[in-house]
């Protein structure tokens, strides 16, 4: 595939993983993106997994036409980008890796070799002539990893943006880019919104034509979509009105209450109800459906004196990514002593910009009058402005 007259594609599909990064399910498999520039000059830009030596090196034969790589540009040392970097090195001994010092340290505990007399440091700002094309590198820390740099060619106006921009999926997989975007985007960098704000400032002043991510399609057209969402989930945005309730059910007295709740919002006028069981559903799923909507209910039962597991590891991933810019409800269940809304706001303490609404629902056992009541009050208070 050509992506401009000098820079082509030759990463791979692997459509037999199960989970991505050990715990994402990816049904329609993972793309590991690599990049050839062809100048005076050659560059590679990243390796791919090491499911995929023979496969990648002979993409990058192919490509070559004869000649030799003069660079690997290392953008990230994820296992999934990094795993056939000894490989290059051993099948083309002139080539010298270009990376972050961040980055050589972790081939070091990678591979035992930091390729000290075959390496060039770089950092923010520094750049690589290859002839036509001056290759710019961007440091972008904790997008994923501390030591990722994301690399700029002002001649075909092309940002390889390492794992920035990536989603779940093989290159030809038929999908909407921003479903599984999202899912990733949350998964696996969503804690570090500032530090990709920070990228983005940085980018803003370049003139980007097409983004060569490491997961996903290339994007050559409509950028500001793509950066638009960026920014909204990197800012913890709301990206989409309505409500997301996320639920755990022991024997479905608390499901009982929430497919009530359910149906007043809707009732209610509210735009969008989204219910996901913790339970039974994808957790990565249900997590960035959290981030994506502005009002979020938590609905469990009280559990060896803590909250239901499935929701507790549900809360734990919203506190660990810092949720923020919400307005949260809690209906809590417990047959003798409910407190489940008491765990859960201790669980969320550390995060900031939360609203709690006033009314929230406590179930002894199974709803009654009182807390029937308490249901009206929740779906007429979060749908105060539809
Ligand atoms: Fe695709 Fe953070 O590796």
């Amino acid at each position: 595939m050509q992506i401009t007259n000098d820079i082509s594609y030759i990463g791979v599909n692997d459509r037999k993983i199960d989970l991505f990064e050990g715990q994402y399910i990816v049904p329609n498999g993972m793309a590991y993106n690599s990049y050839l520039i062809s100048d005076e000059k050659i560059a590679v830009m990243d390796t791919v997994d090491r499911n995929f030596t023979d496969e990648w090196l002979g993409n990058l034969e192919k490509a070559l036409g004869g000649r030799k790589p003069d660079y690997l540009i290392v953008q990230h040392m994820e296992p999934d980008h990094s795993s056939n970097i000894v490989s290059f090195m051993n099948a083309f001994p002139d080539a010298q890796i270009v990376s972050s010092s961040k980055a050589f340290t972790m081939m070091k505990n990678f591979f035992g070799n930091e390729f000290e007399d075959r390496r060039i440091v770089v950092g923010d700002g520094d750049t690589l002539s290859l002839g036509k094309h001056t290759l710019t590198f961007i440091s972008a820390p904790m997008v994923h990893w501390p030591e990722v740099i994301m690399t700029y060619d002002a001649e075909d106006k092309v940002l390889f943006s390492a794992d920035a921009f990536g989603k779940f999926g093989t290159l030809d997989t038929d999908e909407d880019w921003a479903c599984e975007a999202r899912r990733y985007y949350f998964g696996i960098v969503g804690k570090y919104g500032a530090q990709v704000q920070k990228v983005l400032e940085k980018l803003s002043s370049l003139d980007i034509q097409t983004i060569c991510p490491l997961h996903g399609p290339v994007l050559n057209e409509n950028l500001e979509y793509y950066t638009g969402l960026y920014d909204t989930w990197s800012s913890y945005g709301t990206e989409s009105e309505g409500i997301v309730i996320s639920y755990t059910s022991v024997y479905g007295n608390t499901k009982k209450a929430v497919d009530i709740l359910a149906e007043k919002l809707k009732a209610n006028g509210c735009p969008k109800v989204v219910v996901n069981d913790l339970a039974r559903c994808d957790m990565a799923e249900a997590v960035e459906d959290a981030f994506r909507y502005g009002k979020l209910v938590l609905a469990t039962t009280t559990y060896n004196s803590d909250i239901f597991p499935f929701m507790r590891e549900f809360v734990q991933h919203l506190a660990e990514r810092g949720i923020k810019n919400k307005t949260i409800a809690m209906i809590e269940n417990g047959s003798w002593a409910p407190q489940a809304t008491k765990v859960m706001k201790r669980m969320l303490e550390g995060c900031k910009d939360l609203s709690y609404t006033e009314n929230n629902v406590k179930i002894i056992s199974a709803l009654n009058e009182e807390s029937s009541a308490q249901l009206d009050a929740l779906a007429n208070e979060l749908c105060i402005e539809y």
